[in-house]
């Protein structure tokens, strides 16, 4: 018999107990922008832990408070300034109620704009970039020492910032991110990664394999493998060898608990041999892929410096396609480049209806400062990249919904990561990261569980269980 509800709630001196949980002090970081700032804002959590900092939803009331920005749109600036506002009268309540509020402005707006966050929010304690957030404990610890003067970090420390980086603090949940490679070698004419990101650096595959372990061994059973340009990943491993992404994926294959294996994001030129073999041979690498070609224009590549044209992106492709069939594409675009005219256009709109993408993003192009593209003196006028943006979403629409469409009826194994929208629903994710809504209990959070395709939308599908229950039947 279950016991009575109330014997339940914790005893006084079960209370006692929890108290010094009590007198933790409370951190709050807000990531924008790739997945890697997700992983770093992760990372700082973890940083903070060992000083007794407790990761919270709110950034009022909060000890720390920490931007961790992205400096890739238009106007990432002055949306940062909005934000330091609004934590300006947060900051002012705490202080009054007798408290102290640490504000940090991390990530690329950080790199890229350290001092003028420094001059014009005299109430940011610290600034500090993507490759020296692992002194944030020292920088805390002398943020509170000595309050009033800002301090900046922005260097990039010639070891790598990854030997600082602590344990996870917390269980990750289903599905992880795991940086493996950082910085950009390639230089697009329009990007400001390589800026604020620096040069590209792998982690050693030794180092790689301990947190996939680690992670897999905290219940996380999908890993993504996280670079700015992950497949330029080369990793030297403790014998010398150098591996290539395609090598790091087979050993990743072969720790236990992980089940599903993905990598983000890629360049077409660095396709090799090696990685478009692991997608035949690997089970657990999964058949959708993120590989972003900008524009379908060949003048226009060129402008940007992609290093590809457009037919050898179709021929990557193929390749991918003749290693695992079923492989579903997603891909990255952007309009209105400057001297993009219509023919231009025309092209990216031919390519993609001739890949058939899954879901691909698209963004009017904007001016980043320090950037080559920026000077340009041909722009495309405001109003012609909104319409091209629509025509270009319109059609990469048609193709997700057809995508979705196709997937009524089958039968399909789903990570289930986490609760869904409605009660009594589950969340998960197929092998082509589609977003599955399922009636489902509870307990199957975290397994991968066959389930019927009932319905599809343009983002969603809904879908049913074709499990067999303890109590018989299909459930639920
Ligand atoms: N490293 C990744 C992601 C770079 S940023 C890659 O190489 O794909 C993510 C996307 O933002 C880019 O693929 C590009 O489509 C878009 N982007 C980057 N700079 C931009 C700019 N100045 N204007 C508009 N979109 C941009
Ligand atoms: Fe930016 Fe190009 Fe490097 Fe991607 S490959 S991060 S778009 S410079
Ligand atoms: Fe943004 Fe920096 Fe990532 S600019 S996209 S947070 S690398």
């Amino acid at each position: 018999m279950s016991p009575p509800p109330d014997a339940l709630a914790p005893t006084a001196e079960a209370q006692a107990k929890l108290k010094p949980e009590t007198g933790l002090k409370t951190i709050h970081v807000k990531s924008w922008g790739c997945q890697m700032n997700v992983y770093d804002g992760q990372k700082m959590v973890d940083l903070l832990a060992p000083l007794g900092y407790r990761p919270v939803d709110e950034a009022e009331g909060a000890d720390i408070v920490i931007l961790n920005t992205c400096h890739i749109r238009e106007k990432a600036t002055e949306k940062l300034f909005s934000e330091l506002g609004r934590l300006k009268i947060a900051k002012q309540a705490k202080a009054e109620a007798g408290g102290d509020m640490i504000l940090a402005v991390a990530g690329c707006v950080a790199q890229a704009e350290g001092p003028v966050i420094t001059a014009r929010a005299r109430h940011v304690d610290i600034v500090v970039g993507p490759q020296s957030y692992q002194s944030l404990p020292e920088l805390v610890a002398r943020a509170s020492r000595a309050k009033g003067e800002p301090i900046l970090m922005t260097d990039f420390p010639v070891e790598s910032k990854f030997d600082s980086l602590p344990e996870e603090a917390a269980p990750r949940g289903v599905s992880a991110f795991l940086t493996i490679q950082e910085g950009c070698d390639k230089f697009c004419s329009f990007c400001v990664v390589p800026y604020t990101r620096g040069a590209e650096y792998s982690r050693p595959p030794g180092d790689v394999l301990i947190e996939a372990r680690r992670l897999a061994l905290s219940g996380v059973r999908e890993l993504t493998l996280l670079g700015q340009n992950v497949n330029a990943y080369h990793g030297k491993a403790a014998d010398g060898t150098v591996w290539s992404l395609g090598r790091l994926i087979r050993a990743v294959a072969e720790i236990p608990g992980v089940e599903r294996i993905r990598y983000s994001t890629s360049h077409p030129d660095d396709m090799d041999d090696e990685l478009i073999s692991a997608h035949a041979d690997v089970p657990a690498l999964m058949p959708f892929m993120h590989l972003p070609v900008q524009s379908g224009s060949d003048r226009i590549l060129a402008r940007m410096n992609r290093k590809h044209t457009a037919a050898q992106y179709l021929a990557v492709i193929e390749r991918l396609r003749a290693a695992r069939p079923d492989i579903a594409l997603s891909s990255d675009f952007i309009v209105g480049y400057p001297g993009e005219t219509e023919t231009d256009f025309a092209a990216t709109l031919e390519l993609v209806r001739t890949v058939g993408f899954a879901q691909a993003y698209s963004f009017k192009y904007s001016p980043r400062p320090g950037t080559p593209a920026s000077t340009a003196d041909d722009a495309v006028p405001e109003a012609v990249k909104s319409y091209r943006l629509a025509q270009l979403q319109a059609a990469i629409l048609e193709g997700q919904t057809r995508f979705n469409q196709a997937s009524v009826g089958q039968v399909v194994p789903i990570l289930f990561d986490r609760s869904g929208s409605r009660p009594g629903q589950l969340h998960g994710r197929s092998p082509h990261m589609q977003s599955v809504h399922t009636p489902a209990p509870g307990h199957l959070l975290g397994q991968i569980v066959p389930v019927r395709i009932a319905d599809a939308r343009a983002l969603s599908l809904e879908g049913t269980l074709e499990i067999e229950t303890p109590f018989g039947g299909i459930a639920p």
